[in-house]
C-alpha cells in the first residue's frame, strides 16, 4: 500500500530515500514526503501527487544530517493531500506508516481531550504524538515506541526518527511488510529500513526480514532486534541474488510492456526447477516439505488468493480436478477468512500471492494453519509473509514486477499450477508416462508460443484506436478460458477505467444479453476444444443483437473469423496450457487502449501492487 525508507548511514541520505521511492512508487502514489535531520533539526518536506511533485520540492534543498525517513503514500484514512502526506511530526519525532490504526478513533478522543494539537486527518499521526507523550517522560526512543506498541490495534509498519538522537532510527511492525538492509561490505556504516527490497538493492543484498510484532533499534554502527515483550531476538540474514537490471525498465515506455514482453523467459523460468527437461517428466522434490509424501496423501485442495491471483486459482481448480480427480475448492481470500469455512482433515490449502503480502490472503493462510490444514504457497518473492507462514513453497520466479497490473506473475502462476497438477497426479500413481511426457512437452513449448502471441503487440497498438469507441466489453469464456475472461476484463477496467465485465459463455443469456447492442464489444477466449461450438452458438446471439466480436481462436478458425470484427490467431497447445497463451493478446489489448486514453499504464488511479490492508 504505502511505500517506506529510512536511511541511517554515510551517504546523502536525501538521494538514497528519494531513489528508493522511486521504486516504491508501485506501492502508493498519492502523495510523498521525506523528513531528515539538517543542521540538528527536522527538515520535513511534503507534497501532494506523484512522486515528481516531492523530487522538485527537495531537489535544491540542502540536508547536512546522516538520518531520514521517506514515504510515498496510497490513502487510507484522510484525503490525498500534502496536509495528510507523511511523514507526520509531532514536536521532536517523525514517522511514516504503512498500514491502517483500528482504534485511532479511541486514541484521538483520549489525546483531544489531554489537549493535542492534531494537524491532520490520518491514523498515523495520532502514533507519533503516542510516542511524543512518552519520549518527554523517558527520553529514550526505543523504550517509547515499546510503550506505545500495546496501545494500537492494526496493521502496520512504522518507522520512527526522534531529532535529538540524529544517529538512532526505530522501526516495528505487524502486518506490512518491513525489511532491514545491512551495509554491503558488513562494516555497520549504513542500514535501510524499507518495505520492499527493491528500495535497497542497489546498495546492498543483505536484508533482515521482520516478522510481525517485531521492533529494530538502530543506533550509530549497530542494530538490535526485540519482541513485544521487549526480549532481544537473534535474527538472520538473507542474502539476495536480483540484480538491480530486472528493476529497471531497460528501454521499454513502461514497466508493464516490458513485463508482458519477459513473459516468455519468466514463463521458462518459473517451470525450470520443477521439470526435467531430458526426460520430459516433472520433479517431486522437497519443496519446504516432501512433495510426494503430501501429495498423495491429500483429500481435498483450497486455494486462497485475491484479484488476478483468484483467477489463476480458478485454473488451478480445472487443472487439478481434471487431472488428478481431487475435490478442489476456490476462495476470494477475504470472504474465506470471515466465512467460516469447514477445512477438512488432510487439506492441502494453496495461497497464490505474486507480493506474499496481500493482507486478506496472509489472513486466510493464517486461519487454515490454525486449522491444522497442509500450507502451500506459490509466491513470487520469497521470504514474504505469507511465503514465511507456509511449509511447502513454489516460485513464481518471475522476477520483480513493478506494473501494478500483475501480468509475468499470472502467466508464471498458470505454468506453475499445471506443474503441480501433474505433481499431485504423478505422486498419487494416477499420470501414466505417456500423459506426462505428452504434458510436459506441451509446457515446454509455451514460451515460444507466448513470443509468437507477443507479435500482436503492433496489432492491437493499431486497433486501440478503433476500440476507444465502445462503451462497455463484455469478456466471455468457457472452461479454463472463463477465468481468462474474467482476468482480460479486470485487466481492461483497472488500465483503462472502462467498463468491462467477464462472463462464463453460457451464462450470457441470463442477463447480461440485455446489455447487449452496437455500443458493446463482446471480446471472446474460444480456443479449438470439445466446447467450441456451444461458445459459437453464444456469439451468434449475441451478434444477432448488434454486439462487435473480438475474438481469439486456435489457427485459421474461419467461422469464428467471419463473424468478428477482429480475429486474433493463437498457436495449437492443449487445454492446459491455453490460458498462458490466451491472456497475452487481452493484456496487451488492455495496455494498448489505456495508453491510447492517456492514462498511466503502470500506476492506475486508486490502485497499489501490494494491498496490505483488507
Ligand atoms: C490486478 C492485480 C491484483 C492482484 C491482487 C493480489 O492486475 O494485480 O488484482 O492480483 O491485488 O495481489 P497478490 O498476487 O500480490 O496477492
Amino acid at each position: 500500500m504505502c511505500g517506506i525508507v529510512g536511511y541511517l548511514g554515510i551517504q546523502n541520505p536525501k538521494t538514497i530515500i528519494i531513489d528508493g521511492l522511486k521504486k516504491l512508487e508501485y506501492r502508493g502514489y498519492d502523495s510523498a514526503g521525506v523528513a531528515i535531520i539538517h543542521d540538528g533539526k527536522t527538515k520535513r518536506i511534503r507534497a501532494q501527487g506523484k512522486l515528481k511533485a516531492l523530487e522538485d520540492k527537495v531537489q535544491n534543498e540542502e540536508f547536512n544530517g546522516h538520518v531520514g525517513i521517506g514515504h510515498t503514500r496510497w490513502a487510507t484514512h484522510g484525503a490525498p493531500n500534502e496536509r495528510n502526506a507523511h511523514p507526520h511530526q509531532v514536536g521532536e519525532i517523525s514517522l511514516v506508516h504503512n498500514g491502517i490504526i483500528e482504534n485511532y478513533l479511541e486514541i484521538k478522543e483520549e489525546l483531544l481531550a489531554q489537549g493535542a494539537i492534531i494537524t491532520s486527518d490520518t491514523d498515523s499521526e495520532l502514533v507519533a504524538h503516542l510516542i511524543w507523550n512518552e519520549i518527554q517522560k523517558n527520553q529514550n526512543l526505543l523504550q517509547s515506541v515499546q510503550n506505545i506498541l500495546k496501545r494500537i490495534v492494526g496493521a502496520f509498519s512504522i518507522v520512527v526518527l526522534w531529532e535529538k538522537s540524529p544517529n538512532e532510527l526505530v522501526a516495528f511492525k505487524d502486518g506490512p511488510p518491513l525489511i532491514v538492509g545491512l551495509s554491503k561490505d558488513k562494516s555497520n556504516d549504513e542500514f535501510f529500513i524499507v518495505s520492499d527490497v527493491q528500495a535497497a538493492l542497489v546498495h546492498t543484498n543483505r536484508f533482515v526480514y521482520l516478522n510481525d510484532r517485531e521492533v529494530v533499534h538502530i543506533k550509530d554502527h549497530s542494530i538490535s532486534y526485540y519482541n513485544a515483550d521487549g526480549e532481544k531476538l537473534n535474527k538472520p540474514e538473507s542474502i539476495l541474488d536480483w540484480s538491480t537490471d530486472m528493476v529497471e525498465k531497460m528501454g521499454f515506455e513502461h514497466y508493464m510492456l516490458k513485463e508482458l514482453y519477459e513473459q516468455p523467459r519468466s514463463v521458462a523460468n518459473a517451470m525450470a526447477p520443477y521439470i526435467d527437461t531430458d526426460t520430459h517428466t516433472v520433479k517431486l522434490t522437497d519443496i519446504g516439505f516432501d512433495a510426494e509424501t503430501v501429495f498423495k496423501k491429500i483429500d481435498r485442495v483450497i486455494f486462497v488468493a485475491c484479484g488476478t491471483s483468484f483467477y489463476a486459482a480458478m485454473i488451478g481448480k480445472y487443472l487439478i480436478e481434471q487431472i488428478c480427480r481431487v475435490p478442489v475448492d476456490t476462495d476470494v481470500a477475504s470472504e474465506f477468512r470471515y466465512r467460516r469455512p469447514v477445512i477438512p482433515k488432510n487439506s492441502l490449502v494453496i495461497s497464490i500471492s505474486q507480493s506474499g503480502e496481500t493482507a486478506d490472503t496472509l489472513a486466510a493462510v493464517r486461519l487454515a494453519k490454525e486449522h491444522g490444514a497442509e500450507l502451500l504457497s506459490i509466491t513470487n518473492v520469497a521470504h514474504s509473509s505469507i511465503d514465511r507462514e507456509a511449509a511447502g513453497h513454489m516460485y513464481m520466479n518471475s522476477g520483480v514486477e513493478i506494473g501494478v497490473a500483475s501480468t509475468k506473475a499470472f502467466t508464471s502462476t498458470l505454468a506453475i499450477l499445471n506443474i503441480l497438477a501433474l505433481q499431485i497426479s504423478k505422486a498419487r500413481g494416477a499420470l501414466a508416462p505417456v500423459s506426462e511426457k505428452q504434458y510436459v512437452q506441451n509446457l515446454l513449448a509455451v514460451p515460444g508460443q507466448i513470443e509468437v502471441v507477443l507479435a500482436y503487440d503492433k496489432y492491437f497498438s493499431e486497433a486501440a484506436e478503433q476500440l476507444k469507441k465502445y462503451k462497455g466489453f463484455l469478456y466471455l469464456g468457457r472452461g479454463v478460458s472463463y477465468p481468462i475472461a474474467l482476468e482480460g476484463a479486470l485487466k481492461l477496467k483497472e488500465l483503462a477505467y472502462m467498463h468491462a465485465e467477464g462472463y462464463a459463455a453460457g451464462e450470457m443469456k441470463h442477463g447480461p444479453l440485455a446489455l447487449i447492442d452496437d455500443n458493446m464489444a463482446i471480446v471472446v477466449v474460444a480456443p479449438t476444444d470439445e466446447l467450441l461450438d456451444k461458445t459459437i452458438s453464444n456469439l451468434q446471439e449475441a451478434k444477432a443483437r448488434g454486439g462487435k466480436i473480438i475474438s481469439i481462436g486456435t489457427g485459421e478458425n474461419k467461422s469464428l473469423k467471419s463473424m468478428s470484427e477482429y480475429y486474433l490467431s493463437l498457436p495449437h497447445s492443449l487445454w492446459t496450457t491455453n490460458p498462458i497463451i490466451s491472456v497475452v493478446p487481452l493484456q496487451l489489448m488492455a495496455y494498448h487502449l489505456a495508453h491510447s486514453l492517456g492514462y498511466d499504464v503502470d500506476q492506475p488511479r486508486n490502485l497499489a501492487k501490494s494491498v496490505t490492508v483488507e
